[in-house]
C-alpha cells in the first residue's frame, strides 16, 4: 500500500494535501476490506474514493493550460483511464458481480503512486514555471 513520502510533493499545497487524502482513502478502504466489512459497506468506501478521485482530478485539470502545458494530452488521458477503471469496477460491484477488491485496491494504490511520482511532477514543474 502506498504511503505519502516527501518526494511525492509537487510543490502545490492544495494538490499535495489532496494526494495525502487520496492515499488515506485508499488505505482506509483497504483496511475496511481486510477487516471483512460487508460488500455494501466496501462499495460505500469505494464510492467515496471514486468521488474524491473525480474531485481531485478536476483540481489538477484546473491548473493545466492546454496550450502551454506540454504534458496536457498525456495527463488528461491518464486521468480518464483511471476514472474509467474505477467507475467500471464500482459498477461491477454495484451489479453484484464477482470482483477482487484487494487486487483492485493494490492496483489502484500502485497507479496513484506512479502517477504522483511521474505525471503529476510535470504539472508541478509547469505551475512553478508560470510563477
Ligand atoms: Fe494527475
Amino acid at each position: 500500500m502506498a504511503t505519502w513520502t516527501d518526494r511525492m510533493s509537487v510543490g502545490i499545497d492544495e494538490v499535495d494535501a489532496q494526494h495525502r487524502t487520496l492515499l488515506d482513502l485508499v488505505s482506509d478502504t483497504e483496511a475496511a476490506v481486510e477487516a471483512g466489512v460487508a460488500r455494501k459497506e466496501a462499495a460505500r468506501y469505494l464510492q467515496r474514493l471514486c468521488d474524491y478521485v473525480v474531485e481531485h482530478f478536476a483540481t489538477e485539470e484546473s491548473l493545466m493550460d492546454p496550450d502551454a502545458y506540454p504534458e496536457y494530452d498525456r495527463h488528461m488521458a491518464e486521468h480518464m483511464e483511471c476514472t474509467n477503471l474505477a467507475l467500471d469496477f464500482l459498477q461491477s460491484m454495484n451489479e453484484g458481480k464477482d470482483v477482487d477488491m484487494p487486487a483492485f485496491l493494490e492496483f489502484a494504490s500502485k497507479w496513484i503512486e506512479d502517477h504522483i511520482l511521474g505525471t503529476d511532477q510535470t504539472l508541478g514543474r509547469f505551475v512553478a514555471g508560470k510563477s
